[in-house]
């Protein structure tokens, strides 16, 4: 009969999204009903176990496509499942850093390679730098480029004033690395480490941040698992030790930023454009401001003219961006 145990066991790999160990204890009680003679209940049971997993390998095999798996119970308030498409065509990123990020990406579809000679690929990165310059976007490139689902942390979840609750929380999310394969991705993750109770809790944000480390350190799954923040200077250095390699982010050159806004304007003709006057007008801008301007020229040229997109169009685009920033 099933007992207080495998209830429990199951409601909670139901919680992580666990199919395999739910289906498991499925099957163990399939097996106790049959040896006390309830052959219709096991095989009932059975049955249903078998046809689920055959609808998972189906999903499995569909061409590569990852099975949807849709994080449940209290897994879903803590992490926002995708299933990115982008790849690395659309993101543009200095020398340096792409062939850092195509080199990761190549160490995990190569990795049976890599484990034959007896190494691993690496899997927990820390990206830095100012807001909009590509870090959530390299993440759902690599999701992408690797057929994974992209796992967002909430850390609005994550976090609460209770240190108890935060520990046991970023423990469900520790234990979904292992069970589905995935990017997991912890944004702004200096959020752990400044306390958000109500007195300056210092101590109890340390020991937000000292748990996440400890989690970090000690998961040893096959996801892939990347921090983001804005404020390097904020992370304590014990931070940077336990990731395998820390990418920065920048602002783009001129000739990346232009390489941004061509990207966002692919539908115009734009070969003849005056580059050099737009590209004068780029300074300071993030890659996210340039996405935001080519995509507010383009509506200008639109509506006001008549499909046209002239160098005139772009930049003022760009000199509203930079107004939204206050540096007009
Ligand atoms: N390096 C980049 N290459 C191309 N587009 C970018 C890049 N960085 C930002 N963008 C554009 O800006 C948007 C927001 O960028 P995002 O990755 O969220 O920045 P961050 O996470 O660093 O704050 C992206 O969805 C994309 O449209
Ligand atoms: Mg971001």
């Amino acid at each position: 009969m099933t007992n207080a145990r495998q209830l429990i066991a199951m409601i909670r790999s139901h919680a992580a999204g666990d199919d395999e160990r739910f289906l498991s204890i499925a099957e163990e009680i399939a097996g106790e009903h049959e040896r006390l003679g309830r052959t219709k209940v096991a095989g009932d049971v059975q049955r249903l176990v078998e046809s689920i997993r055959d609808n998972m390998e189906r999903a499995k095999t569909a061409g590569g496509i990852t099975p949807l798996v849709r994080p449940r119970g209290e897994l879903a308030a803590l992490v926002r499942a995708t299933y990115p498409e982008l790849n690395l065509g659309d993101l543009v990123l200095g020398a340096d850093l792409d062939r850092q990020i195509r080199r990761v990406i190549r160490e995990h579809r190569e990795r049976v390679s890599l484990e034959e000679r007896g190494l691993q690929p690496r899997r927990k990165f820390l990206f830095s730098g100012p807001p909009g310059t590509g870090k959530t976007m390299t993440a759902s490139v690599i999701a992408g480029e690797l057929n994974l689902p992209l796992f967002t942390v909430l850390l609005d979840g994550v976090i609460t004033k209770f240190m108890g609750e935060t520990a046991a929380k970023l423990r469900l999310i520790f234990d979904a690395m292992r069970n589905v394969r995935g990017v997991y991705f912890f944004d702004e993750v200096d959020a752990l480490a400044t306390s958000r109770g109500n007195d300056n809790d210092i101590g109890e944000a340390r020991r937000m941040l000292n748990s996440f480390l400890q989690f970090l350190e000690e998961e040893n799954s096959q996801s892939i698992i990347i921090a983001a923040t804005n404020h390097k200077t904020l992370l304590d250095p014990a931070i940077f030790r336990r990731f395998q390699a820390s990418f920065k982010y920048e602002k783009p050159s001129a000739e990346d930023a232009k390489r941004v806004l061509m990207h966002h304007l692919l539908p115009f003709d734009i070969e003849n454009l005056d580059w050099a006057g737009v590209t004068a007008a780029v300074s300071n801008l993030s890659q996210a401001d340039l996405a935001a301007a080519a995509d507010d020229a383009a509506r200008d040229a639109v509506l006001d003219n008549e499909g046209l997109l002239t160098a005139e169009v772009l930049i003022q685009a760009l000199r509203d961006r930079l107004a939204i920033h206050g540096q007009n």
